[in-house]
This record gives structure tokens, sequence and C-alpha cells, in this order.
């Protein structure tokens, strides 16, 4: 029997009921291999349970120090505070920077280094993020004043925020990083191997970094991101293949490899990538049989390690801090190979202190502060009005509290619309995280939608054309060609469809369609093929609103009881 994958899914992943919280008791713990993507199951630490944290206890991993060792975090997408809503991932960047610290001195009597890094996709998540105009202005000095070696670039900080000129702003978060002076700041470990300036097509960072650690160990490190096709227009970004192949990085290989102790790889791409592996064979064709190459991958949003030889290793630490990752390796003793040892912390400052052999693990102060006052310049405090319900991303949307109708059946056309003629479809990726119940506050509304794009309209399209968009929107045999994975396919696994609207289309109607500058390529496309028509020119709509102040706007008009009103 053949079964569609999405066939199997659902018959594995058991119901959690409608508009309920389940239970870990009844649904189990599942694994961890789909981290970050809330699916109706324990399979993730999404809290799909409410009793995740007394029910499926964890045994924190323990942390071995070795000949090198690595400090990672990836994906932070501006989670970096400690989740108010999931008690059970409470650590913020100043645990992570206090772990480092204790690593650190634990090191220090073996003379071994320990090295701090991150790779990439630091922006779009919360409120700190996204209530800038450039999405890192309050975020950029947080992650500034933790101490790391070097920082990769990824895809969220080159993603166009200006509509290419329809808006004003900030054209993509990139130009703020350079201009804020950040990338500047870290003195040559801002790597971008191949991501350059569209105009002078110079590197945006560094093309690699030769670092080294405090007893001595040098590191030839390099800063790469998937071959991304949707990014600004204020950059270039260059085939990996292409920049694999370029002089300079022969170069910077043949010249350094000899010098240093291991090739390390930070890459804004998932730990199968085969572009992970052109990487490793092309830095293994020229480094020997003998030299480590140590990888470290990113951009999926899981945890996952591969052995890439006896020499090398790709390593993956999950994302928005549900993960630091530990990496550490050792020359065995017979000469054939090292010992890799990892480890997957959880961001749980009681497991991050088990890790460590801690009884207790303190925030770093200096993170600390420059956290708060990045909370106090973004306003992400204040409190909008109150939610009477949990609203589930993960929820079908038929069922009870789903937070899918609930954002396209009552806010978007409670907040956005004029009349009954107007009709919003939006691609499932631009919600990211529930909605609880209690007091919403500024951060509430990023953490839920993020990324803040603006609204276009395309006036006068049949209710039979809108029916048709949405099924081809929807239609399994597209997916492959969407701009994005990660926002394309919707965080919300396969209960939700990929495009949702804010109502059925009646046939015999005409409705002004709604829908934001992220999904224009695939509604344009579609209705030009659906039209016959070769010319769409959707314009701005309500320049003031986005997919993020709709729920603001909603909010303000809830007010929360008095009980509830503190
Ligand atoms: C806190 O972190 C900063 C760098 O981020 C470091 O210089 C300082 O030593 C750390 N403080 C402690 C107490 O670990
Ligand atoms: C690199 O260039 C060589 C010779 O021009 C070519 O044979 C090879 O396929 C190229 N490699 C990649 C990954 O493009
Ligand atoms: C880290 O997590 C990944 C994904 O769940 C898993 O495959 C790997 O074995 C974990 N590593 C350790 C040391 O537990
Ligand atoms: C890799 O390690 C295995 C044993 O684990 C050994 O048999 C093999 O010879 C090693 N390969 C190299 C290239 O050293
Ligand atoms: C979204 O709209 C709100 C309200 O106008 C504005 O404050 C915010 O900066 C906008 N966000 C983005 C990313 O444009
Ligand atoms: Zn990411």
């Amino acid at each position: 029997m053949v079964l569609l994958p999405w066939l199997l899914w659902m018959s594995l992943v058991p119901s959690r009921g409608t508009g309920g919280t389940g239970s870990c008791k009844e649904i189990g713990c599942g694994g961890h291999d789909e981290t970050c993507w809330c699916v109706a199951s324990c399979w993730s630490f999404n809290d799909c349970c409410e009793d995740f944290a007394s029910v499926c206890p964890e045994k924190p991993p323990s942390v071995q120090l070795a000949e090198v060792n690595f400090l990672v975090t990836t994906d932070l997408h501006s989670w970096i505070e400690g989740r108010k809503h999931q008690p059970h991932l409470d650590a913020s960047l100043a645990h992570v920077a206090s772990v480092l610290e204790h690593l650190r001195h634990s090191a220090r009597s073996a003379m071994r280094d320990v090295f701090f890094f991150d790779n990439g996709d630091i922006n779009d998540g919360t409120g700190l993020s996204a209530s800038a105009e450039d999405h890192v202005e309050y975020l950029a000095p947080v992650l500034r004043s933790a101490k790391y070696d070097a920082l990769n670039v990824g895809n969220h900080e080159l993603y166009q925020r200006n509509g290419y000129g329809m808006l004003p702003g900030a054209a993509c978060p990139i130009v703020g990083l350079k201009e804020s002076g950040y990338i500047d700041s870290w003195n040559g470990r801002y790597l971008t191997s191949n991501v350059v300036w569209a105009k002078s097509q110079q590197p945006v960072g560094e093309r690699y970094a030769v670092i080294e650690g405090e007893f001595g160990t040098k590191l030839l490190v390099f800063g790469f991101l998937y071959n991304m096709r949707d990014h600004c227009d204020a950059v270039q970004v260059l085939d990996v293949q292409d920049v694999v192949n370029s002089t300079w990085f022969q170069d910077a290989v043949d010249g350094y490899a000899a010098h240093v102790d291991a090739v390390v790889v930070l890459a804004h791409m998932d730990y199968r990538d085969d572009l992970v592996d052109l990487l490793w064979r092309t830095l293994r064709s020229r480094v020997g049989e003998t030299k480590p190459i140590q990888v470290f991958a990113g951009h999926s949003h899981i945890r996952g390690y591969r052995q890439l030889d006896n020499f090398s290793s790709v390593y993956e630490a999950g994302c928005k801090l549900d993960t630091v990752g530990f990496l550490s390796f050792q020359h065995r003793s017979d000469g054939c190979g090292l010992d890799f040892d990892h480890a997957n912390i959880t961001g749980n400052v009681h497991d991050m202190a088990g890790a460590l052999h801690l009884d207790l693990l303190r925030p770093n102060l200096t993170v600390n502060r420059a956290l708060e006052a990045a909370k106090v310049a973004a306003g992400t405090d204040r409190v909008l009005g109150c939610s009477p319900e949990h609203y589930y991303l993960s929820n079908a949307l038929q069922e009870k509290n789903s937070l899918w109708s609930f954002y396209m059946e009552k806010v978007v056309p409670g907040t956005l619309f004029d009349s009954e003629d107007q009709l919003a479809i939006l691609g499932t990726g631009a919600l990211s995280y529930d909605i609880f119940p209690g007091t919403f506050t500024v951060d509430d509304v990023y953490m839920t939608s993020p990324y803040g794009n603006f609204w276009l309209i395309l006036q006068k399209i049949s209710g039979e054309i809108l029916q048709q968009l949405i099924s081809k929107l929807n239609d399994p045999a597209d997916f492959a060609g969407l701009a994005s994975p990660l926002r394309g396919r919707g965080e919300s696994g396969f209960r939700v469809p990929s495009y949702v609207s804010s109502s059925v289309p009646k046939p015999g109607k005409t409705y002004d369609l709604i829908f934001c500058d992220f999904d224009l390529e695939p509604i344009v496309q579609h209705l030009k093929d659906l039209v016959k028509q070769q010319h769409f020119d959707p314009q701005l709509f309500k320049p003031a609103m986005n997919t993020s102040s709709v729920l603001e706007a909603w909010f303000q008009k809830q007010p929360c009881g008095e009980e509830t009103y503190i």
C-alpha cells in the first residue's frame, strides 16, 4: 500500500482533541526532531502538552571538555529573553554567556580553548526584532554584548523590508547592521563568505577569519549561507559551488590550513544539505585526510548531527534558544580519527546548570543589562489588552480555538477591511506562535506574527477566480517552487493549509483581494495563469498597517477584565 506522506503523518500523530490542552500522559512525550514546529503531539517542545515539563523530564546532558571545544547558537530569531509562556524554556542569552564563562573557567586548568559562535538568523521572532524598523536596531547591541568569537549571516538578515522602495525605511536588516556599525564592531569576525554588496561586489563582512584561542588553538573559520535567491537588492548571494572554486577561497585554504588546528565552517543551511557535503569534500581535497573540519549547520530549526569522515562532522543546534549546542573533539590515541562529542543543551536554566554540574546558573550581568535596555527601548512589555482564550497555531481551521481562523476571520476583517467585498489570502508561514490567555503585550504581537509584512490590494477579482486561486496555492504539486521553505511551508505542521482566506469566495460576486508583500509572487503568478492577463499592478493598501499591526489594533479593543488587568 502506498500512503501519501501526509496521510502517513496524520495516522501517526495522535489527536489532541479540539481547543483544549493535551496531556503528555495521554499522548506521550515524543522526540525532538520537530523542534520549534508546533505539531499536534509532543514531538516538539512547543507545549503541545501543558504538563510536558513534569511528565517528560529531561536528563541534562553532561558536557565533556576535550582538546577543542565549541558553544554555538543558531537561528535565535530574537528569542533571547527566555519564554514567559513556556516556563520550560526559561533561559536567556545572558544564561548562555554564563555557560560560556563556566566552560572557559573549567577549561583553563587544562589550558584548553572554548570557542563561541552564532550561525545567523538573529532577527524575526519577537518584539525585540520587529518593533524596530530595520528589525535589528534593538537586537544588535544585545548580541554585541555576548562575546562571540565569530558570527555568520542568515537569510532573515537579508529579506527586503521596504517593498523595493514602495515603503520608506530600511531596505533590509543587513543594511541596518552595516549602518549602525554592528558589522565593523566585530573586527573581522562577522563572516559572509558568499554574500557581497550588490553595488560594490565587496564582501558584506569578512570572507573568513583566522582566530586564536587563549591557549593557542587556531581555527580557520568561514561563514556560508545556502544559495538564497529571494534576498534583498542590497546584496548578492553567490552560489557556494562557485565560491569554493574561486581563487580567494582556494588561496585561503591552501595558505592557512597547515598553520591551523582545524577548519570551521559556519553554514546557514540544514545539516543534511548537499552544500555541506560539497564544502566538506572541497576542503578535504585541499587540507589532507587528517585535518579536523567542523561544520555548524542551521536554518532548518532542528537538532541534527552527522559524522562526515574520521576527522570531520556537522552539527545543528535547534533554534530560538530551545538549544545551546556544545561540541568538542579530541584526537584518538590510534591516530586514525577524532573522537567527537556533542550535547544538545535545552534552553532551560536548570538543564544548563545540570550540564555543567552546577546547582545554580546565574545570568551574566553584562548581557542581562543589555537585554533590559533593549526591552525598554523596544517597548515590548506594553500591555495592549487581553485575550480571553488560548489560540493554537496548530489547530485545524474548523477546530475550536484555531489561531488561523481567529486571525483571518476576525482580526483581519475587524481591523483592515472597509467592506464586505474584501477578501484576504495569507500564506500560513506568517504566524508562528500561539496566543495565550491573559494580558497581551507588544511582544506577544510579534511572537505570534513576527514579520510585519505590508498589505497590497488588487481590485475586482471574481469569486470563481479566487476559488481557483486558493486551490492552486494549496496544490501540493506547487510547493516545490516556493521562495522560502521555512516560511512557505507554514510553521504549523500539516493541519492548516499553506494559504488561508478570510472567507470562502462566492461565485458571481466580485472582490478586492488583499494579501501581503511576502506572498506577492505566488499570488500574482497564479492569477496570470488563471486570468490569462499579463499584467497585474497591486497597490499598497493601508501602509500604516501590516501583518503584525492588525493584532495590535485588535487587542487594543479588547480591554482586560478588572480581575485580570494589573
Ligand atoms: C559576562 O559576559 C561578559 C561578556 O559578554 C564578560 O566579559 C564577563 O566576564 C561576564 N561576566 C561574568 C560574571 O561571567
Ligand atoms: C570547479 O571548477 C572545475 C574546473 O573549472 C570544474 O571541473 C568543477 O566542476 C568546478 N566545481 C564546482 C563545484 O563547480
Ligand atoms: C541531538 O539531537 C539530535 C536530534 O534529536 C539527535 O539526533 C542527536 O542524537 C542528539 N545528540 C545527543 C548527543 O543526544
Ligand atoms: C577511520 O577509522 C576507522 C576505525 O574507526 C579505521 O578503520 C579507518 O582506517 C580510519 N580511516 C582513516 C582514513 O584513518
Ligand atoms: C507595522 O505597523 C506598525 C503600525 O503602523 C508599525 O509601528 C511597525 O513599524 C510596522 N512594522 C513593520 C515591520 O513595518
Ligand atoms: Zn531561521
